[in-house]
């Protein structure tokens, strides 16, 4: 059978914090003698052009260093300040310096070089996010002929904010190298499509884009599960229980609102605590009754507009904390700092509320993973984005408009008051959902579409 090399920028952590994907890959990477490549964290001066490998939790991970350049152009300049916000359509947010781009194809051009010597003919490449849409190109240009699939891990965005970013027809066309691209949502599907096959060919009519044959390269939703029943062993677990009961004795029978993302400008969390700003304010008999806790690690802080989120975050947090609290009662608790998964497992199974309120996201693992570490007896209720991938799958939410916080406010009300019966009714077909789309099934559903066993290994692509 092929080996699987998985590739993507971070390769999987160490500990109870390793996420979700790394967890439904182990065993599929053990089973096929595959490997992980990817960057190993580090800056250095002058990186070897060979890959080290390493054992991580008994992954197989092949690494390669980068310059601190390479990093900023790359990583925090191209990926992250131009690709990130424009894919989530905040270009308002995007710094867009063009000269990143060719930092951005450097590293491109290092992963191919790095892993192609370690590459067998019949080997099957899935590459991750977009930090490497150029990789397939890369490679190709350096003759291998693998079957070579493309897991967008974040939202397609419109043609129109696809159109402000620089170099996107060599973008699209590099992805027309790929024999498979995955994306997670019906909605992603359809505005690649849009872009593909309507507007490009008009709109860029003499541009390379003309030649791109995506008839070869096939583009559908695979919308990314979590392992729902490894969290509700998880929301049982010792360290759990530490945490529920730590909870429970700083709650003292308050209902909890709980919130859990990146410090991230996409997550909408000043929307969030506005929204809950305004159910305090409306409903006065909520106060003293009710804890928001926010759970915010800090992310990519290198980058000026995750800064300017953080700061307004501080802010508005600060304003509901005069605006209400008392010297016996705090209305929330933001807290930026990352948690285990196990810890993170017995803090949903706790919260009455799982607020999930993305701008925009590709899916949110967040929303699968308080479904998974509910109490059957005495579930929570999910409050979710329209605009994350999850509201394609999860319709026994609360669905709202994270743009309108009044909307948010009178849905966390709805959720707060919610009967027993109705939160099980809702919470019963929202595990079904979670069960339907695990993590597992995702990973097997692509590589099974990316390498059908019939044609696993016969490399027969053109280059
Ligand atoms: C999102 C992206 C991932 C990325 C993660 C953390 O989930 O889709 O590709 O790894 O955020 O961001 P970071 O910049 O810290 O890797």
């Amino acid at each position: 059978m092929s080996r699987i090399i998985i590739v993507s920028n971070r390769t999987p952590g160490k500990g109870p914090a390793a996420g979700g994907l790394a967890v439904a890959l182990r065993d599929t990477l053990a089973a096929r003698e595959g490997f992980w490549f990817g960057w190993s964290g580090k800056l250095v001066d002058e990186p070897s052009p060979k890959a080290k490998f390493d054992s991580i939790d008994g992954l197989s991970v092949a690494q390669v260093d980068l310059t601190r350049e390479d990093y900023q152009a790359y990583y925090a300049g191209f990926s992250n300040s131009i690709l990130w916000p424009s894919f989530h359509l905040r270009l308002d947010l995007a710094t867009i310096e063009a000269h990143w781009y060719e930092g951005y194809r450097r590293v491109n051009t290092q992963f191919a070089r790095a892993l192609l010597p370690l590459l067998k003919p019949d080997d099957i490449i899935w590459v991750h996010d977009y930090h490497l849409i150029p990789l397939a190109s890369e490679l190709r240009q350096l003759g291998a002929r693998n079957r070579i699939g493309f897991y967008l891990h974040i939202p397609f965005p419109t043609s129109d904010a696809l159109y402000a970013i620089p170099h996107h027809q060599e973008l699209m066309r590099d992805l027309s190298r790929y024999d498979l691209v995955g994306m997670q949502a019906n909605r992603d599907v359809t505005a690649f499509t849009e872009f593909a096959e309507h507007q490009a060919p008009s709109t860029l009519a003499g541009s390379p884009l003309k030649s791109v044959d995506f008839g070869r390269t096939e583009v559908a939703a695979f919308p990314i599960g979590s392992d729902p029943d490894a969290f509700a062993r998880l929301a049982a677990s010792p360290a759990a229980i530490k945490m529920i009961k730590r909870m429970e004795r700083s709650l003292n029978g308050q209902q909890l609102i709980l919130g859990v993302d990146r410090l991230d400008y996409s997550k909408g969390l000043p929307q969030r605590v506005e929204a809950y700003e305004k159910l305090l304010a409306n409903n006065t008999r909520f106060r003293r009754e009710v804890h928001m806790l926010q759970v915010a690690p800090p992310s990519r802080d290198s980058i000026k507009e995750y800064k300017q989120t953080s700061d307004e975050l501080d802010a508005i947090c600060g304003r509901v904390m005069g605006r209400f609290a008392e010297p016996d009662w705090q209305p929330l608790t933001y807290v930026k700092r990352a948690y285990g998964q196990p810890s993170l497992a017995g803090l949903y199974r706790l919260a009455r509320v799982g607020l999930v309120t993305p701008l925009r996201d590709g899916m949110n693992l967040v929303a699968h993973e308080y479904i998974g570490a509910q109490d059957p007896a005495d579930p929570g209720v999910l409050i979710l984005s329209r605009f994350a991938g999850a509201a394609e799958i999860f319709e026994d939410a609360i669905l709202v408009n994270p743009f309108d916080t009044d909307e948010t406010a009178e849905a966390l009300r709805m959720a707060l008051d919610m009967d027993l019966p109705e939160r099980q009714r809702r919470w019963q077909r929202l595990m079904k959902a979670a069960k339907k789309h695990n993590v597992e099934d995702w990973s097997k559903a692509f590589l099974d579409r990316l390498a059908p066993a019939s044609t696993a290994g016969t490399g027969t692509r053109d280059i």
